[in-house]
């Protein structure tokens, strides 16, 4: 019999990461590599992307880069081309990357509404359509799409970032309802506040950085690496059953009063 433990490993699946060069989704990725994956980095600086890949393939895992920005449709179909082309499939996208700009709606222009949309919203839904017509003749993939908290709750001087989360849980629901049948899992991690460039603002302000913290059941800000688990979990045999779900990893700050 098999160590039920094999059911979480992600040996020969090919996986790709937005926004891996640094923060939750170099996090992802490194967990993913030591899972068994060959793991696809992406960001818009390929000299980072090429470093970090060198340094998970020094370990004796497997990963490579496509740089690209994800609100440019022509390279985004252009590095699922080169995906197809270089290992003919693709077993697990996360889509990552997620633009912020915090700041009252009154100071918002109509085309930075339009830009964190892009990024947030527009390119979630490209990124799963190419990443479907990979896993669709394998009748097998993982779409796993990180939210947010404010995907379900709401905070002032936010509205624009928090709407495209909504949106995004949105589009996660209905495309575990449109691939379910094709054996393709499509799943949400919302995480919390984690300690990751994006929130250096906020962490270096002690009020600030204390109020997070404190609104949390765990009392403390996470660490990148605590969202790992949740990622290559979804990503794994060990949840095959589980599709159309929001997996909060937020230190149970969504729960507390
Ligand atoms: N950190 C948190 O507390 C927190 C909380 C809730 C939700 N989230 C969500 O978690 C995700 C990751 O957050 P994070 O804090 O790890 O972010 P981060 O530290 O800002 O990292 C973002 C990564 O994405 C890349 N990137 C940014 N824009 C890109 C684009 N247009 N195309 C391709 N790559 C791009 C960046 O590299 P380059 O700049 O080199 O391209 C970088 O590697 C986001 O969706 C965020 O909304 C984070």
């Amino acid at each position: 019999m098999q160590p039920y433990l094999n059911t979480f490993s992600l040996a020969g699946r090919v996986a790709l990461i937005t926004g891996s060069g640094r923060g939750l989704g170099l996090e992802i990725a490194k967990a993913m590599a030591g899972s068994g994956a060959h793991v696809i980095l992406n960001g818009r600086s390929a000299d980072r992307l090429q470093d970090l890949a060198n340094s998970i393939r020094a370990t004796g895992q497997q990963a490579s880069i496509a740089p690209f920005d994800v609100a440019d449709s022509m390279a985004l179909n252009k590095a699922f081309a080169t995906i197809r082309e270089t290992h003919g499939r693709l077993d697990i996208l996360v889509n990552n990357v997620g633009a912020r700009n915090r700041k009252p709606l009154l100071e918002f222009s109509d085309q930075e509404v339009w830009d964190l949309i892009e990024t947030n919203l527009v390119a979630g839904f490209s990124l799963a359509r190419e990443a479907a017509r990979l896993m669709l003749p394998q009748r097998a993939g993982r779409l796993i799409t990180i939210t947010s908290i404010a995907g379900h709750v709401a905070r002032a001087g936010d509205a624009v970032y928090s709407s495209t989360k909504h949106g995004l849980t949105g589009m996660v629901r209905a495309l575990a309802a449109e691939y379910g049948p094709y054996g393709i899992t499509s799943n949400a991690i919302a995480p919390g506040g984690f300690a990751t460039e994006a929130n250096a603002a906020m962490l270096s302000d002690p009020k600030v950085a204390e109020h997070f913290a404190t609104r949390s059941a765990l009392g403390r800000w996470g660490q990148p690496e605590e969202i790992a688990g949740a990622a290559v979990f979804l990503a794994s045999e060990a949840a095959s059953y589980i599709t159309g779900h929001v997996l909060t990893v937020d230190g149970g700050l969504i729960i507390k009063m």
